[in-house]
């Protein structure tokens, strides 16, 4: 079963609070999407493997320990999770960037496929799947598939608010994938949004609507 980490730091949860208010506008919102991105980073990866390096101080010559293991790629699942990367990125510049185009059909809610670029070498990655919100689990759950299918084996989902529904989904449908999520909710209303949620996160993010 995967595991579930849901964020506690203090300024993740403040600034979730933040951005959950209906008067703030496009910048602000889009700005501290960006800097939870970067702080949920942080804790998503506490785990990563380290190793020895011997290194000359300006003093003398220590042994510290530098990042090891597999290299490491963002996917943002398209629109929303573009808000993300710029965060990520500030704490893991080596990453490469691959995108997933998927929206949410509003009357069925299922996902709908309309585009996927990846790193030439993204099976041999770390790859930390993007979106601001996990409603159904339709969207992420489906971004996984196609990233397994493409031979992608270690995975990890980021979510700034997730419903404990799509929390269910993606434990059901991929047990192997851990979640770091920023905030869960308390349920989906009856038009498959987050309540008490942020709204739209695309159109909040890039102005639309
Ligand atoms: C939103 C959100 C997720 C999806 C979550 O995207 O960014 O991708 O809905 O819902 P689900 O868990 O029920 O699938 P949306 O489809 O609105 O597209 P957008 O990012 O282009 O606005
Ligand atoms: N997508 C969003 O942007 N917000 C929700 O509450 C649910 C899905």
């Amino acid at each position: 079963m995967s595991e579930v980490h849901v964020m506690d730091h203090p300024l993740i949860q403040h600034k979730i609070s933040y951005i959950r208010r209906e008067d703030v506008g496009t910048k602000e919102f889009r700005e501290v999407i960006s800097e939870i991105a970067s702080l949920m980073c942080y804790e998503a990866t506490r785990d990563l493997k380290l190793q020895d390096v011997t290194i000359k101080t300006p003093i003398c010559e220590m042994v510290g320990k530098e990042l090891t293991g597999k290299k490491l790629a963002v996917v943002p699942i398209l629109r929303a999770g573009l808000g993300m990367v710029d965060g990520m990125l500030s704490l893991i510049p080596a990453a490469k960037v691959g995108h997933i185009g998927l929206y949410r059909d509003p009357e069925t809610l299922e996902p709908v496929e309309y585009y996927c670029k990846l790193p030439a070498d993204c099976s041999e990655r770390e790859v930390f799947v993007v979106d601001p919100m996990l409603a159904t689990g339709g969207s992420s759950a489906a971004a996984i598939q196609m990233l397994k299918d493409k031979g992608v084996k270690h995975i990890r989902f980021m979510c700034i608010l997730a419903a404990p529904e799509g929390v269910k989904k993606m434990q059901e449908a991929h047990p192997d994938v851990d979640m770091y999520i920023g905030a869960l909710d308390d349920h989906l209303n009856d038009h498959g949004y987050i309540v008490p949620g942020l709204g739209d996160a695309g159109d909040r993010i890039f102005g639309t609507k």
